[in-house]
């Protein structure tokens, strides 16, 4: 196969958008897309992994999120291409350039799971932010109404992985707390540090 043209290389835009401004955006696009793809396989993980009472809606919440983040980088990607650009597509480069790590391999508890997500929403938010400062000052009006569009929906997210992580619950009046987890000989342990403080006095 014949390149016809270099990943860095500036193929101008219909726009009107100038060099400088195009090359910095991009930039700030291509980091986007690649922090969203790694979400985007995170949130497929907690879609399969989810066990438990809540199985169902957490399946289906964590597949409306990877549905959502599809969307969203796809825009991100074809924004690029306007500016004159080639998005970051090779996975091992996207990694590269990704404010976001990869969870680890392996199953954790959902509530550790969620609140990775929460975390990771909160850094999406954070570093969306910054872009449309930059946006706004470069005159890339586009660009920064595109973001503002979604760290909305970022922000939505994050506060509705709040939810899931609040305690109250209608069924059994307080979910447990993660003091009250069984330890391996039966007993809480948040009870143990109470009777040994009891013991201490
Ligand atoms: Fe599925």
């Amino acid at each position: 196969m014949k390149k016809v043209r270099e990943k860095n290389e500036y193929e101008g835009n219909p726009v009107g958008l100038s060099k400088e401004t195009a090359t910095a955006m991009a930039k700030e696009l291509d980091r986007h897309l690649a922090s969203f793809i790694v979400l985007y396989h995170q949130y497929h993980k907690h879609h399969w992994l989810v066990e438990g009472p809540q199985f169902r809606d957490l399946h289906l919440f964590f597949e409306d999120h990877y549905n959502e983040i599809h969307m969203q980088y796809d825009t991100i990607a074809e924004r690029l291409t306007v500016m004159g650009y080639c998005p970051t597509c090779h996975p091992a480069n996207q990694l590269k350039i990704a404010y976001l790590e990869h969870e680890e391999e392996g199953e954790f508890r959902i509530r550790e799971m969620l609140e990775k997500d929460m975390e990771d929403e909160k850094t999406i938010a954070v570093e969306l932010r910054k872009s449309i400062k930059k946006a706004f000052e470069m005159e890339d009006f586009a660009t920064k109404s595109l973001l503002e569009g979604i760290l909305l929906k970022t922000e939505d997210r994050c506060h509705h992985i709040e939810h899931f992580l609040g305690e109250d619950g209608l069924s059994i009046g307080l979910i447990a707390k993660p003091g009250d987890i069984m330890s391996e000989d039966g007993e809480a342990e948040e009870s143990k540090a109470k009777s040994k403080k009891k013991a201490k006095a």
